[in-house]
């Protein structure tokens, strides 16, 4: 195990470093680098404060100032930035000033390691946060991974490996110093992680001899998560507002930055209501309309917050009926059932989880960290995550050609040079299907992308001048397999990018 080595949890609303190593075996746990306040440890907000500072601010602080900055010219707030990566996607600041979503991302970094720099144990080890292992969605692709490498190496990181958010918690939830995990030798863990920004469900196994631990299936939904909570519970509230005003009006606009306000009263009356049974909600000069300003002050109960959350929490449930489908299992076959993630904290949520899986429903051991432990876990064990299904070529017999075998690291590396024959050029197209074994062992085979195709030479009769396709396979630094095809004929070139794949870890 290394002296130290860092994790970094890069989320929708919040982010955490933790750091584990030799250096902390008295400690029994990797130790996270919070955001202290008075009222307790938090992980730091993902929110980047523009404003006159040099820098701009990210966390607590630029949380706290939404309220009282908000409004005031020359401020602009960035929240959920994760969401963006990976689109092209610019955000707006100040002064019609425009940045790319990757280098917003950055700040988010920036501060991380520089809040780590400050950390007593940091200054005590005279060591820096640099390299480190990074969670990422399960459905995240390889542009949207390629960008937060490109945000952390502006922000002075380096990338060990990337690893999926909702198997970084498990691992931190069943590892311990000495047996790693075989603890949980042979067992299934289904874990449910549903944060600001994505629902991220995996299951994971460990072998009978404890000395693998690896990815069985996973599903993920983009975009359906704590942010679109805060949606709803917005638009109803204004309804509400709307309603009981004698305005008479469809609709009001927000102005300015009172959607920033609004969105953060809105976000709290969602957290309370996971304890209460109603909260009242106030914001001060919310809407404007006819010339005068208009304070919110509206009351939600649970009940009606469960009404609006249904259908996420359907789509949730969907999503994890999906994973147990790729797996081939039955809730019935999995032993843990782990929790993660600020929205699974929603009672009615966990109550969805209950019903499918009874009472092996748990939270994962302090869910803030869970995942950035888990980084910082397989950071200081040098585990490198590796391909756990094998993956190949279809055949035009149903068969599958490997190109890509179960247990290869996934790091990147020389590529690989195939050539196939098509064997009817006649329609002017070679379809290439990459598929993977459903599990090893078993025959089944499921396709891993889309169908590429490439053009062919229609005109070719003879089998001895069939048309050759050239396929290039290369595992990238963004841990996914890239595959290029090329037919000799027509010079015509198809390119895809697959990101879902299986990962597993060698334990020792
Ligand atoms: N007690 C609670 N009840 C309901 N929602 C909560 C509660 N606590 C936090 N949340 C919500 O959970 C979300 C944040 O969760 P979390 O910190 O797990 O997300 P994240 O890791 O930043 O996002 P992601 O993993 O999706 O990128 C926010 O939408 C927040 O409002
Ligand atoms: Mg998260």
């Amino acid at each position: 195990m290394k002296p130290l080595a860092f994790g970094i949890d890069f989320g929708t609303t919040n982010s955490l470093v933790c750091a584990w190593g030799n250096a902390l075996l008295r400690e029994e746990r990797p130790v996270a680098f919070w955001d202290n306040t008075p009222s307790g440890n938090r992980p730091h907000p993902s929110i980047v404060w523009y404003g006159p500072h040099v820098h701009p601010k990210v966390g607590l602080e630029a949380r706290a100032s939404i309220g009282s900055h908000s409004t005031s010219m020359g401020h602009a707030f960035v929240s959920s930035v994760k969401r963006k990566l990976g689109r092209n996607a610019e955000v707006e600041l100040v002064g019609g000033q425009r940045k790319p979503a990757w280098e917003v991302a950055s700040e988010i970094f920036r501060h991380l390691r520089e809040h780590a720099k400050g950390h007593a144990m940091m200054k005590q080890s005279k060591q820096e946060l640099v390299e480190c292992v990074v969670t990422v969605p399960v459905d995240f692709n390889g542009q949207q991974r390629s960008e937060i490498r490109r945000a952390m190496q502006r922000a002075g990181l380096k990338l060990r490996n990337f690893l999926h958010e909702p198997f970084a918690a498990m691992v931190s939830h069943f590892y311990d110093p000495v047996n790693k995990l075989q603890g949980i030798a042979g067992k299934r863990t289904i874990v449910f992680d549903w944060g600001g920004g994505t629902l991220d469900v995996c299951i994971t196994e460990v072998t009978q001899d404890g000395s693998h631990v690896f990815e069985i299936a996973h599903d993920g939904i983009a975009d359906r998560a704590g942010d679109e909570f805060d949606l709803r519970v917005m638009r109803a509230l204004k309804q509400k507002f709307i309603a009981r005003s004698n305005l008479k009006i469809d609709d009001l606009p927000l102005r300015g930055n009172a959607s920033d306000r609004f969105r953060l009263a809105a976000e709290n009356c969602k957290i309370a209501l996971s304890t209460t049974q109603e909260e009242r909600i106030e914001v001060p000069s919310l809407f404007e309309a006819f010339g005068r300003h208009h304070d919110l002050e509206e009351t939600m109960s649970r009940q009606e917050f469960e009404e609006i959350a249904r259908v996420e929490i359907d789509a949730a449930e969907a999503c994890v009926q999906r994973c147990l489908n790729k797996a081939g299992l039955s809730p019935g076959l999995i032993d843990y059932v782990l929790l993660v993630g600020g929205t699974s904290n929603i009672p009615a949520v966990r109550s969805m989880m209950e019903r499918m899986f009874g009472a092996r429903v748990a939270v994962a051991h302090e869910p803030d960290a869970a995942i950035a432990r888990g980084a910082a876990i397989v950071a200081a064990e040098e585990w490198i995550p590796y391909n756990v299904k094998d993956v190949g070529v279809l055949l035009s017999d149903g068969t599958m050609f490997s190109v890509l075998p179960g247990g290869r690291p996934l790091l990147a590396s020389e590529s690989q040079k195939f050539s196939f024959y098509c064997i009817d050029p006649r329609d002017g197209v070679a379809r290439i299907q990459i598929v993977e074994k459903k599990r090893s062992g078993d025959r089944a085979l499921s396709s891993l992308a889309d169908c590429m195709t490439v053009k062919t030479n229609p005109g070719i009769r003879e089998v001895r001048s069939l048309d050759r396709i050239t396929t290039q396979f290369i595992v990238t630094e963004d841990a996914t397999l890239r595959v290029v095809a090329q037919s000799a004929s027509t010079g015509s070139k198809s390119e895809i990018d697959i990101h879902d794949l299986c990962f597993g870890l060698k334990l020792r």
